[in-house]
């Protein structure tokens, strides 16, 4: 029998486009069976410098995530936007506050998986997932350890991509973001662009997915 797996969504999203992704990941997490509880990374901009980047107010009814609260899940789905072709300082901020974490191991063994955007379709949303992969593989090692691992030790946080089993990443018909390392969308320049039809249900796939994956891992 497959146990229902807790999913933590945590988000940063400066002007809605990650937000709306995150939400459609923890629809399909619902769908598959599985027990999402949605969280923000911490905001780490002085308000000032968010007004002149005219950001929105943060939802307040979403819960800022602190990393003793990352002991209670079986699994993340980690959602941000690509500054520079890699994660937001914002994740940095949190995964550098878990020291502690990573000294007593105790992340090891869980589950991850990514959802980024970008503004444009070579902005780096590739990237963004893979320079974010050192921190996961990070986590499988102490050096505390009193014992050496054995070969049955779990190998640090474990990535789950979505491959190409979502098969609307091959589409060719229209602008789409996400990769077989997972779903994406795209912002414009400007942000004016919201997530497509496609892009939002790409999501919810890969939340259903990556639910079904870590129920099968802890059941
Ligand atoms: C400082 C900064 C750096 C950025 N770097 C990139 C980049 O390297 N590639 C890209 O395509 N978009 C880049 N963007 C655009 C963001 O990725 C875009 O605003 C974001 O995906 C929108 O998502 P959100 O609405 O959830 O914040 C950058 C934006 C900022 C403010």
């Amino acid at each position: 029998m497959t146990k229902s797996p807790k999913i933590a969504v945590i988000y940063y999203s400066m002007y809605g486009h990650i937000k709306q992704m995150a939400h459609a990941a923890v629809e399909g997490i619902k769908e598959q069976g599985g027990t999402p509880t949605l969280l923000q990374f911490a905001e780490t901009l002085p308000g000032e410098v968010l007004a002149k980047m005219h950001a929105p107010a943060k939802d307040e009814n979403v819960p800022v995530v602190k990393p003793a609260d990352l002991t209670e899940y079986d699994a993340f789905v980690f959602a941000f936007p690509t500054r520079y072709g890699r994660a937001v300082a914002q994740v940095s901020a949190l995964f550098d506050a878990t020291g502690q974490l990573w000294a007593t191991q105790a992340l090891n063994g869980k589950m991850a998986t990514i959802i980024v955007s970008t503004a444009t379709q070579h902005g780096g949303q590739e990237t963004t997932v893979l320079t974010t992969i050192p921190y996961l593989a990070h986590q499988g090692m102490s050096m505390f350890n009193k014992q050496p691992s054995s070969l049955t030790s779990p190998p640090g946080i474990i990535y789950v991509p979505v491959g190409y089993k979502n098969q609307d990443i091959m589409n060719m018909t229209e602008i789409l973001g996400g990769s077989p390392y997972g779903a994406a969308t795209l912002a414009a320049g400007d942000g004016s662009r919201q997530p497509s039809e496609l892009e939002i249900k790409g999501a919810k796939f890969h939340g259903m997915h990556f639910s079904e994956i870590v129920s099968k891992y802890i059941s």
